[in-house]
């Protein structure tokens, strides 16, 4: 308001330089005080009040070198005040010179003190010639700096700029008048069109505010990876580092047939039945699996082949077509097989597979702290000819070495689809117990041959949850606080990095 006044009254402002500070007796001379004027004339200019031109000015600054002598005398002053004055004692030797105001002091100092008949030569030192002097060169340096010019004019300047005493700088100064919208108060504009103006009509008259296009926006945060996502990561590096190559697992909804009845789950496993098990009702059923193969599995189920007996019970091929929430990434690892049996059908070659998966899950489980209806598994599936169960538990040593755990232990147990199976148990640094890590087994006959795999092609594999280690990782012990709405974002974005 104080620039309006000003241009009320004065029509325009031709030199903001010359403007008085308010509630002070200063003009605004300094670059601070022409930026803080700058930032009222875009407010006011961007509500068309007022127009302004901006003003460049080469002015001259002090270096810290200009300001000492501005502050305590020129060289030529101080040689001066350091020699005696003729006839009174020994005249100052250079040497001695030097050691009382510095050498750079004396060198400068002495030449002009000279020339300007300050002090004289007697024997080898130096005397006073006058009482008194009159440092000019002290004066015109405190101009330089008050009014970024010098008296004497541009030579002057220029031989100050070259002993580094002052440096050019750009200085901004404005010129200001009256806009269109020109009034002595500043309106308060708004900011927002709200639902109220539209409502009470208050929109026709209200004046709003311009956008400010060359604004800078608020700073973006950057993405960051969940800590499921980076534990991971480090699966997928032990896999690669291994040598395996990644399965698809795109197919979160899966037949029966693949999910179970390809793995020789029975139809009456009570895996199978709705407390356990997603079932998806809209589609009603799968595509039918490749005929020969359903026929194949169906024979191994109902009256057995392979060396099976089978296990003799009713079948429905109705079963087999039920769409599923699929219950483990095993059931991509049984496509992955198949597919491997189909190329030694084609080909005549079997090639041997290292192979795994990390992907989600679902099982129909009841919510608690430790379980959710979904999450993740990591897979690994290995088929060579002759694999035995030692390979199954070296390798399992080895891939589990990778990730911290060096000490293993196995425990029988039962897969419909697995002879041996084994649990696996590590003992764990960080919670300095045993505790169950995964489950593991070599693939039956009764889920390969059908496939049209060799008979001699052992298939061994295992399978974990990804959040458990990502859990015990991060020291969580509630599952919701890593997955799902009530976990914090911002734990997310500050949750470490993981290195197995
Ligand atoms: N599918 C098993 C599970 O859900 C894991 C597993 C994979 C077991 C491969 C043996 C072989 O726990």
């Amino acid at each position: 308001t104080y620039i309006l006044s000003v241009l009320q009254k004065d029509g325009t402002i031709v030199d903001t330089r010359k403007l008085l500070l308010p509630g002070t007796s200063r003009n605004a001379t300094s670059q601070e005080d022409q930026l803080a004027i700058q930032g009222s004339l875009n407010s006011l200019q961007s509500r068309d009040m007022i127009k302004y031109t901006t003003q460049e000015t080469l002015m001259h600054e002090l270096t810290p070198e200009g300001n000492d002598l501005a502050d305590n005398g020129s060289h030529e002053a101080r040689v001066w005040a350091a020699v005696p004055s003729k006839g009174q004692g020994e005249p100052l030797a250079p040497a001695a010179l030097q050691g009382i105001i510095g050498a750079a002091s004396a060198k400068v100092g002495q030449g002009r003190a000279m020339k300007n008949g300050w002090i004289g030569k007697e024997g080898a030192g130096f005397v006073k010639l006058v009482p008194q002097i009159t440092d000019q060169a002290q004066i015109d340096l405190r101009q330089v700096r008050e009014t970024g010019t010098h008296p004497k004019g541009e030579k002057e300047l220029a031989d100050l700029r070259k002993r580094k005493l002052a440096v050019q700088k750009k200085f901004l100064w404005f010129t200001v008048e009256k806009g269109p919208e020109f009034s002595i108060s500043v309106e308060k504009l708004e900011t927002d069109l709200t639902v109220e103006m539209l409502a009470s009509g208050a929109w026709k008259d209200a004046k709003f505010k311009k956008y400010n296009f060359e604004a800078e926006g608020l700073p973006t945060s950057g993405g960051a990876l969940h800590p499921l996502l980076k534990v991971r990561e480090e699966f997928r590096n032990i896999f690669f580092e291994m040598g395996f190559a990644e399965m698809p697992t795109s197919t979160y909804v899966e037949s029966a047939f693949w999910n179970f009845d390809a793995l020789f789950v029975p139809q009456q496993h009570p895996a199978r039945e709705m407390q356990d098990t997603f079932y998806v009702s809209d589609p009603v059923a799968s595509m039918p699996p490749q005929p020969d193969y359903h026929a194949e599995v169906t024979k191994v189920h109902t009256v057995g082949g392979y060396g099976s007996s089978g296990y003799r019970a009713p079948w429905s091929d109705e079963e087999t077509q039920k769409l599923v929430l699929r219950t483990h990434t095993t059931a991509s690892s049984a496509r992955a097989l198949k597919q491997l049996a189909d190329e030694y059908k084609q080909t005549g070659v079997f090639r041997p597979a290292k192979l795994f998966s990390i992907d989600r899950v679902f099982r129909n489980e009841a919510v608690d702290a430790t379980h959710l209806a979904e999450f993740h598994q990591v897979e690994g599936v290995v088929a060579d000819r002759g694999l035995t169960l030692g390979d199954l538990i070296g390798f399992m040593q080895t891939f589990f070495k990778k990730m911290g755990l060096e000490h293993l232990r196995f425990k029988p147990a039962y897969n419909p689809y697995t002879e041996p199976s084994l649990e696996i148990f590590a003992f764990h640094p960080q919670l300095h117990k045993w505790v169950e890590i995964g489950n593991s087994g070599m693939f039956r006959p009764e889920m390969l041959e059908p496939m049209g795999l060799p008979k001699d092609v052992r298939v061994h594999g295992w399978g974990l949850s990804l959040e458990r280690p990502t859990m015990i990782r991060y020291g969580i012990n509630n599952i919701r606080t890593l997955v799902g709405h009530k976990v914090p974002i911002d734990s997310v974005e500050k949750s470490a990095a993981v290195r197995f």
